[in-house]
């Protein structure tokens, strides 16, 4: 089959497009025909193998992860030994330990939902990754109700265009926060008011929030208290990377340690695919309550230019790839 592939480190110029064998299904694994993948920060840091203390699970010396592509959708063509609840002919979606770039992907059953009538590949492989971050910052761990006010900072990329959605899917007031040349695209997805981070400082106009939602982590634990209402929650995604052993680690427990001083409540999670959320997902791309942003769709070639977008912190909603 034909692939992307990673034998080393490095950035862009270590992807290459070749033929490899078609990986066979484990136990509990199935085999799809990857028809749609779509690109995260994840794939980028398992190219580049930072932070460092990654390479600890991902490879010490050269990726485990040889194929990028955390999202996948596709048709199941064969199943290992131990899986009953997902068959041949199957049209699925989900999140795979890498394997999307590629024609088949081998993957665990348990991470896979079924695609509703309707949906297409593309809109399903743009979802899992992005989609399962935006659902459990904002349902699990904000635990965001009908009326919350939410902050959503960084909500032009994957994780933000799900996550404005999500949030007015939950029956929040949203306010968004990006770029100037996305401020209409991020409107567009109902945000009820977007603020401009070239023009406007969100921390300088008063209002307070219920909810924090961070994807940048760009802001002082100072400026983002300034913006929440009493015994609201902050919930961080992601931080500033520039810490090439530890990546945002050290933000993240330095602003843990200063909201136990307050009456605001912190959150930090890595997000797990799992297939009662794949499910939920499944049955709001089906209905419309969620509709993903599709920058552009890739063959196999694209892969390399769209990851390094993604790591240059300013990619905008999802590039999907078509690897046939
Ligand atoms: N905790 C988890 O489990 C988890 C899961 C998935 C992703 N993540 C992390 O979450 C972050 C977001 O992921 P993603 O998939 O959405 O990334 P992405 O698609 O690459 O998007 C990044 C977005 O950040 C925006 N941005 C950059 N600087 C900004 C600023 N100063 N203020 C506001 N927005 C800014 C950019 O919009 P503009 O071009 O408009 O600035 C861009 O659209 C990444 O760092 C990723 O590693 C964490």
């Amino acid at each position: 089959m034909t692939a992307v592939t990673a034998r080393t480190y490095g950035t862009e110029d270590v992807l290459a497009v070749e033929e490899i064998p078609v990986p066979n299904p484990g136990d509990g694994e199935v085999l799809i025909q990857v028809a749609a993948s779509s690109l995260n920060a994840l794939d980028w840091h398992f190219v580049t193998g930072t932070p460092y203390f990654l390479r600890l699970m991902a490879g010490l010396v050269r990726p485990k992860r040889s194929v990028p592509g955390a999202d996948v959708a596709g048709t199941v063509v064969a199943v290992g030994s131990s899986v009953n609840d997902i068959a041949v002919g199957d049209r699925v979606f989900g999140e795979t330990d890498g394997g999307g770039c590629g024609q088949y992907a081998a993957t665990k059953a348990s991470t896979l939902a079924l695609l509703p009538d309707g949906v297409t590949f593309e809109a399903a492989a743009a979802t899992p990754v992005a989609g399962l971050t935006a659902l459990q910052a904002l349902r699990t761990h904000a635990d965001v109700r009908p009326g919350d006010s939410v902050l959503i900072n960084g909500a032009a990329g994957g994780v933000g265009t799900f996550a404005v959605q999500i949030a007015k899917a939950l029956g929040a007031t949203v306010t968004a926060v990006c770029s100037g040349r996305n401020v209409e695209m991020v409107g567009a997805l109902g945000a009820d008011r977007v603020i401009d981070y070239t023009t406007e400082d969100l921390a300088a106009g008063g209002d307070r929030y219920d909810v924090m939602m961070d994807n940048v982590g760009n802001r002082t634990t100072a400026e983002c208290r300034r913006v929440l209402a009493p015994s609201a929650r902050y919930v961080i995604v992601s931080g500033p990377k520039e810490n090439r052993w530890l990546g945002p680690v050290p933000l993240i427990v330095r602003r843990a340690l200063a909201f136990r001083r307050t009456d605001h409540s912190f959150h930090q999670f890595t997000a797990s695919p799992n297939r009662a959320d794949l499910e939920l997902l499944a049955a709001m791309l089906a209905d419309g309550r969620i509709v993903p942003q599709i920058d552009r769709v890739v063959g196999l070639d694209g892969v390399a230019a769209g990851l390094a977008e993604i790591g240059s912190a300013h990619a905008r909603a999802k590039i999907v790839v078509r690897p046939a």
